[in-house]
């Protein structure tokens, strides 16, 4: 089990309340619910969980978790029915699955969302990394291709009602930035004083 302190879980509910309830996710309470009192709970559970937040001034602003992706977990029984078997051989035997990314809107920009991804993948053992995301130019999108990860399957869409999704592969390990040209007044200008590193937590 990893040792959480109670207001982190808080403050993680609460990134995720501010990050998904803004476009094009518009989440709600009922899905902020869903979250907390199921998804976060069980799968810090877990074998190869790992989460990590990155603070400003104290408050945490964004976070991101996966753990072992397995047989038996619905995600991976999912993907594993969605490609061919080569690729299922290829990016499922020794997967970690990237479950969540999220910064809360006032924060975003700045790079949080680059290094907590960089550092939930940091020195994993798997062999590869996986995940889900909407088919559409976001920024999570645009991370993920600046990062090294390939569509494994686009545009499918679980119904006609719902948005088209995209599962994506990365080799792992995960290879080092180029960083991109800082613009002026930007963090990556100056010492960041009032940023720190990314916590982690494992199990
Ligand atoms: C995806 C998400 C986590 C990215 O977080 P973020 O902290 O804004 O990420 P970054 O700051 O690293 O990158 C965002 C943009 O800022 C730019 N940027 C980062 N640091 C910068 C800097 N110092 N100077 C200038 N630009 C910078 C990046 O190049 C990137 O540009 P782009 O979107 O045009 O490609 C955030 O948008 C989010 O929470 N979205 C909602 C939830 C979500 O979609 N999660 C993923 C579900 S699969």
């Amino acid at each position: 089990m990893i040792e959480v302190s109670r207001e982190v879980p808080a403050e993680i509910v609460d990134v995720y309340r501010e990050a998904f309830g803004a476009s094009p996710y518009f989440e709600g309470e009922r899905e902020v619910a869903r979250f907390a009192e199921e998804a976060l709970p069980g799968h810090a559970r877990r074998d190869g969980f790992r989460c990590v937040v990155a603070r400003e001034d104290g408050l945490v602003v964004g976070f991101a978790y996966g753990y072992t992706s397995a047989p038996g977990q619905w995600w991976h029984d999912w993907v594993r029915s969605l490609l061919d078997a080569a690729q299922v051989e290829v990016w499922m035997s020794d997967a970690f699955e990237l479950v969540e990314l999220a910064v809360r809107p006032a924060a975003q920009g700045r790079g949080h969302g680059a290094r907590l991804h960089d550092a939930v993948l940091a020195d994993r053992p798997h062999r590869t990394a996986l995940l889900t995301t909407r088919d559409e130019d976001t920024p999570a999108r645009r991370l993920y291709r600046r990062r090294g990860w390939v569509p494994l399957r686009e545009g499918w869409r679980p119904s006609a009602r719902q948005p088209p999704l995209v599962f994506m592969g990365l080799r792992l390990p995960l290879q080092p930035e180029i960083p991109p040209p800082s613009r002026p007044g930007s963090a990556a200008e100056g010492p960041a004083g009032h940023m720190r590193a990314v916590d982690s937590y494992s199990r």
